[in-house]
């Protein structure tokens, strides 16, 4: 099964992107777009950085009524991208329209996957606000489930919680996991964070690494690291 380290783009532009991609050279990482990115700068710049040679991770995190996802969908699969995203919540019924939408006349598509629910929503907001009573550990396997159940190829989550979700819903349904800092690294906001390499070892498919490899001194010798560890187990 393909592993690969997806380099987080969370630049605020295009400018700002295209002299960070031109410091790899022929090296072409599988990077993400986010919404910052995208709102800013729309559709040309999927295009402009897909014209380079990379993959892209689109990461708009769609939800909204089935037939309004498909037809976006079919957008998006337009331009070419190579993974893209919705909200679990949505329900089984939008998940299985974003899959039609995605799917090209000759039967490609882009991996889709889920996000199940934010790292951002604890207990307290999930019970008091969303009125889900239910434990969060416990929602994040449902709203998995049904996203394999509908087909789709796997989910966002924690390192941490990649075995569960491949016991629950089988080894080749995708974890992409971000919150993987270096040894001794900085944290900044993320709370629960791995190495690449423990990553590895907890059966992420894909790590999605922003800050560590973008805020380094050298980034290009910070993705070469991440790749050593995540891709070979090397312990550097
Ligand atoms: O800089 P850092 O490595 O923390 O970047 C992680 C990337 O993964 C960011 O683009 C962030 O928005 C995204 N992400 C995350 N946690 C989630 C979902 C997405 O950090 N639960």
């Amino acid at each position: 099964m393909a592993k690969d380290v997806i380099v987080a783009l969370d630049f605020a532009s295009g400018a700002q992107v295209f002299e960070f991609l031109d410091l790899f050279g022929k090296e072409k990482p599988f990077v993400k777009i986010g919404m910052e990115l995208f709102y800013a700068e729309g559709p040309s710049v999927v295009k402009e950085i897909k014209a380079r040679g990379h993959k892209i991770f689109l990461d708009l995190k769609l939800h909204d009524i089935p037939n309004t996802v498909k037809k976006s969908m079919r957008v998006l699969s337009s331009l070419d991208v190579d993974m893209c995203n919705l909200h679990a919540a949505g329900t089984r019924a939008m998940m299985t329209a974003a899959l039609e939408g995605l799917t090209r006349e000759d039967g490609s598509r882009p991996l889709l996957i889920a996000v199940t629910q934010l790292t951002s929503t604890d207990q307290t907001a999930l019970t008091r606000e969303i009125l889900i009573e239910r434990p969060v550990d416990e929602v994040v396997m449902s709203y998995a489930k049904n996203a394999a159940d509908a087909g789709l190829d796997g989910v966002v989550c924690s390192p941490l919680e990649a075995g569960k979700v491949h016991e629950k819903c089988g080894d080749r349904f995708l974890t992409v996991t971000p919150g993987v800092r270096f040894a001794g690294g900085e944290v900044g906001d993320q709370k629960r964070v791995t190495t690449p390499l423990k990553a590895r070892e907890l059966g992420s498919d894909y790590i999605v690494v922003g800050r560590p490899i973008t805020a380094a001194e050298d980034p290009v010798k910070a993705y070469e690291r991440c790749c050593r560890q995540f891709l070979l187990g090397y312990d550097d």
